[in-house]
């Protein structure tokens, strides 16, 4: 135990702490406008594990360290709705809305009616209590009276603060949707179909299925979000309409659509409907409709409920994007896993706004279980812009010519055996030579969640292999852009050109600017099975070096907690296995990151000044280049002021670079700043 004056100090730090990381959570998760680096943020949420670690009667569940701290349970206990939270009444077309605006303007006698626009969130309706602004309780919404305790699973939720940040005393309930976003289901959906485990059928699905672990550290790992729109039982009386709702929602820190709009009457109600349904598949979430509430809360007393649903608000449901088409043939590929899986070829049609001829089946379970023939006419779906799905064959049109499918017993690409181990649904090609495997793993490699070597992609990737100057990933650290241009035929030098040829010394310079990518990419890069970015990010943080991940054993692996036993043997695996080892010390002779960079440190000149980049760059998208510096503990502005210190140009250079000088900022080229990196890292 630490002398009493020391534990104040700590004390002190460790509340500090927590609100610094409060403050960085909100504007990460729920601002989207993140202020420091995520090294310097990894920095604080240790440091403050730590001191609780060592003074553990000073850790309180709302701490940012306790979101996932929490033991497994058995069950989840009923939690009873103090106000029951309703559904809502659905509108399947215009005249459906129509006829809700008519009937909401005959009952309150009025015409000038505000509304409030929100997207309709398709995740599961959620509630969170905070008792003076801590967060204590969380439920799911059940049959409307009573829900399910998952306090600890909501707890997992990074953009749901645990204090309030306004003064709130007493029990405050908040509603909303908690979804998994696009990006995370179809990562979600690869892990399941690596580990052999059957995919999510939507982001709800995904959502509900996280929401009910049991395990809050499974439910972490899913990476939930979600927004609010409501608030339930108690709360303020600070507000009198639904906008004074959401507003105060966000002034407590609460995360909020910002989408949701504050509209004049019916008629705009009705063009934000249309707007959201034709720009919903760029959404980064999916959504199913637009919900529509009267802004004035007393014309909503007024209007009353039902038993069901209140009468003062409705469900816009967007149309389903479902289309029908003829499968033509069931191939089966193979994947840099050797995971062998069946993928319908469709005759091309467009759903919800792209074309579709080819679906994944994901093995051989779903082609059983959803029984697609090769000739059936099928019902195909794209739910917002997840993956398009086959619904099932419309079998009232079967002919008698449809061909059912069964998995090869050879690789259909290197001829070896197919092998479907028992209690597995994952078939694999048992040769790890297979050329398509490696074909794979060095696309993989070049990837963009990888080492995001731009200009890498199969076309490249194919003619490497073929010439035989590349038989693993660190061999193309030794290609020169004359290397480039001799093997890839659509590189060579025009025969006539006085055009010079670009692509070549183009790839090449992004081959070089991948060494600097950080450990956790070049990890992910690797392709070590169960390992994906996620994974990936926690070992570097874990490990800070390869060869200490290398050398690393079963035991030690799962100790950390985000590593289960399937992951832990598969790292022990990949790194005994002499090959993997060879290809990494070629890694690292090329120059290739092999440890994790720690935050400002590694280039203290570069923290405090602003830089700005304008025009073209060649080896680097503007993005990397602003992240160069933001890891580094710089500041990366999007325009010039007297408060930019650097500007680099790179070709094509326009207005930013004329006020740069005329400020007298200090301007560098591409290759300055690239030099500069180089020097101080
Ligand atoms: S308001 C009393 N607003 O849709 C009104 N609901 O069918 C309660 N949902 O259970 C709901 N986005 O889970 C509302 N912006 C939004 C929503 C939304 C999604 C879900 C919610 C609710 C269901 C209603």
């Amino acid at each position: 135990m630490a002398s009493e004056p020391k534990r104040g100090a700590v004390e002190r730090r460790i509340a500090d702490l927590r609100e610094t990381i409060d403050q960085h959570n909100h504007c990460y998760y729920v601002l989207d406008s993140p202020e420091i680096s995520d090294a310097e943020y990894d920095r604080l949420s240790r440091e403050l594990i730590e001191l609780e670690a060592a003074e553990p009667g000073l850790v309180t569940p709302d701490s940012p360290t306790q979101r996932i701290g929490a033991p497994p349970s058995d069950a989840f206990a009923p939690v009873e709705h103090r106000t029951r939270m309703m559904s809502l009444a659905n509108a399947d077309s215009q005249a459906e809305l129509d006829a809700f605006f008519a009937r909401v303007e005959k009952d309150l006698e009025e015409t000038e009616i505000e509304y409030v626009c929100e997207p309709k969130m398709d995740g599961v309706a959620v509630a969170a209590i905070y008792e003076d602004g801590r967060y204590v309780r969380g439920a799911t919404r059940g049959d409307g009276s009573v829900g399910e305790d998952i306090t600890e699973n909501i707890r997992t939720i990074r953009s749901l603060p645990l204090r309030l940040r306004i003064e709130a005393p007493g029990a405050v309930e908040v509603r909303g949707e908690a979804y998994i976003g696009i990006d995370e289901f179809k990562q979600i959906n690869e892990e399941r179909l690596d580990e052999g485990d059957t995919p999510f059928a939507n982001p709800r699905n995904a959502a509900a299925g996280s929401l009910r672990q049991l395990d809050p550290k499974v439910a972490a790992a899913r990476r939930l979000s979600t927004y609010l729109f409501a608030l339930g039982q108690g709360g303020p009386a600070a507000f009198s309409t639904q906008w004074g709702a959401l507003e105060w929602l966000k002034s407590a820190g609460l995360p909020v659509n910002p989408r949701s709009e504050l509209v004049a009457d019916s008629k705009q109600a009705s063009a934000y409907c249309r707007r959201l349904r034709e720009s919903r598949f760029g959404l980064p979430y999916q959504i199913d409709g637009v919900v529509i509430k009267v802004n004035r809360l007393d014309w909503q007393e007024a209007l009353g409920a039902t038993a069901k649903s209140p009468r003062w608000a409705i469900a816009y449901k967007f149309p389903p994007e479902e289309q029908t088409t003829t499968v033509i043939d069931i191939i089966a590929g193979v994947g840099r896993t050797g995971a062998v899986t069946p993928t319908a070829v469709m005759e091309p049609v467009v759903v919800a706004g792209v074309t579709v001829s080819r679906a994944t089946l994901h093995n051989e379970d779903e082609v059983r279980r959803k029984d697609i023939r090769s000739g059936d006419k099928v019902v195909i779906r794209r739910a917002g812009d997840v993956i398009p799905e086959i619904v099932g064959p419309i079998v009232s049109e079967r002919t008698g010519d449809e061909k059912e499918w069964s998995l090869p017993l050879e690789c259909p690409e290197c001829g070896a055996r197919v092998v479907r181990p028992s209690g597995e649904s994952v078939a694999r090609c048992t040769n790890i030579a297979c050329p398509k495997q490696i074909f794979e793993r060095l696309v993989h490699f070049g990837s963009r969640g990888a080492m995001d070597i731009e200009g890498f992609g199969p076309a490249v990737a194919e003619h490497l292999l073929t010439s035989g100057r590349v038989r693993d990933v660190a061999d193309i650290y030794s290609l020169s852009a004359d290397d480039l241009e001799a093997i890839v035929p659509h590189f060579a030098k025009k025969e006539n050109g006085k055009e010079p040829p670009k692509a070549a010394p183009k790839l090449a310079r992004a081959i070089v600017a991948s060494k600097k990518r950080p450990l956790e990419k070049v990890l992910f890069g690797l392709g070590i099975r169960h390992v994906g970015s996620g994974t990936a990010e926690i070992l570097a943080a874990e490990f800070k070096e390869m060869d200490a991940l290398a050398g690393a054993d079963f035991e030690r692996l799962q100790a950390i907690e985000e590593v289960g036993p399937k992951i832990a043997e598969s790292i022990e695996t990949f790194f005994q296995e002499q090959d993997n080892r060879r290809v990494i010390e070629k890694l690292r002779a090329a120059g290739v990151t092999m440890e994790a960079k720690a935050g400002p440190a590694l280039a203290p000149t570069l923290a405090g000044p602003t830089w700005v980049f304008t025009g073209s760059l060649s080896g680097l998208s503007r993005a990397e280049a602003q992240s160069l510096v933001k890891e580094r503990g710089g500041r990366a502005g999007s325009s010039v002021s007297a408060a930019t210190d650097f500007v680099v140009a790179g070709s094509e250079a326009g207005g930013k670079l004329d006020k740069a000088r005329k400020l007298g900022i200090k301007v560098l080229t591409e290759a300055e700043f690239v030099k500069m990196l180089d020097d101080k890292d």
